[in-house]
């Protein structure tokens, strides 16, 4: 499953691959501004092919978890609509599964130059911004990894990120977010995060899927926050 979705379209040897992966970066340095000359899409299939081999990364128990069971898994629900934040090289096929659902697949990052692993329908900005952009109760699943601790931190900001995404959320939403226990404490633990969201099984997944370096937490939107039109019964520290 992981190697027929995460190599999709990509045939090249290994050293083929290496090679030309060298030439690039060698154009790049010697002419940074050149990949502004090809259309994004040109640049964007170049990047997908030889720069986001990234394997080993793959290959980690969590990461093979999250290939092999979580997305197929929430994809089979076929949800309407899901949102992704946070992208990385190699994280742009996860698209896949929920494009063969028939689900509408959009992306978010903070990062401008993260758009070249993101989805036709991509939005530059901070999750925290998701309400400005999207109608509310206007999707089903959002899938929060590997963002709180790498980039998104603790406090105001991750206060504004829940509430975000509980207003984006249909009322039985879906919301995945992850932490690494390595780097930082349980967000649930000192966020006031179950006011929003309900911990607990989803989908026949476990509420808390915890691995070396990771740990993947299952909620369901609460109806009963008490913040539709005013402010959340959020407590931020
Ligand atoms: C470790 S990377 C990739 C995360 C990826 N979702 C995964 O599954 O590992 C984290 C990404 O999240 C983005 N990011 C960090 N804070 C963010 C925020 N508040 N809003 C949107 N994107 C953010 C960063 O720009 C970066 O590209």
């Amino acid at each position: 499953m992981l190697e027929s979705k995460s190599n999709v379209g990509f045939k090249a040897s290994k050293t083929f691959r290496a090679t030309v992966s060298r030439g690039l970066l060698t154009a790049h340095r010697w002419w940074p501004g050149a990949r502004r000359l090809l259309p994004f899409r040109v640049y964007r299939a170049l990047a997908r092919a030889f720069f986001s081999a990234e394997e080993e990364f793959r290959a980690h128990p969590h990461r093979r978890w999250i290939t092999d069971q979580m997305l197929p898994g929430l994809a089979a629900e076929r949800p309407a609509r899901v949102v992704f934040v946070g992208c990385a090289s190699y994280t742009w096929f996860y698209e896949r599964y929920f494009r063969e659902a028939g689900s509408e697949y959009i992306t978010v990052d903070a990062d401008p130059a993260a758009r070249v692993w993101g989805s036709d329908r991509h939005y530059v900005g901070y999750v925290h911004q998701l309400d400005q952009w999207m109608e509310p109760a206007s999707v089903d699943l959002v899938l929060m990894i590997g963002v709180y601790g790498f980039g998104l931190s603790d406090g105001g900001q991750l206060h504004d990120a829940l509430v975000s995404i509980h207003r984006v959320l249909q009322p039985d939403g879906v919301f995945v977010m992850s932490w690494n226990p390595d780097t930082s404490s349980d967000p649930g633990a000192h966020h006031d995060l179950h006011g929003l969201f309900e911990h607990g099984t989803v989908k026949g997944f476990p509420g808390r899927q915890a691995f070396e370096g990771l740990v993947l937490d299952f909620y369901r939107r609460r109806s009963d926050s008490g913040h539709v039109g005013g402010r959340p019964r959020l407590n931020p520290d």
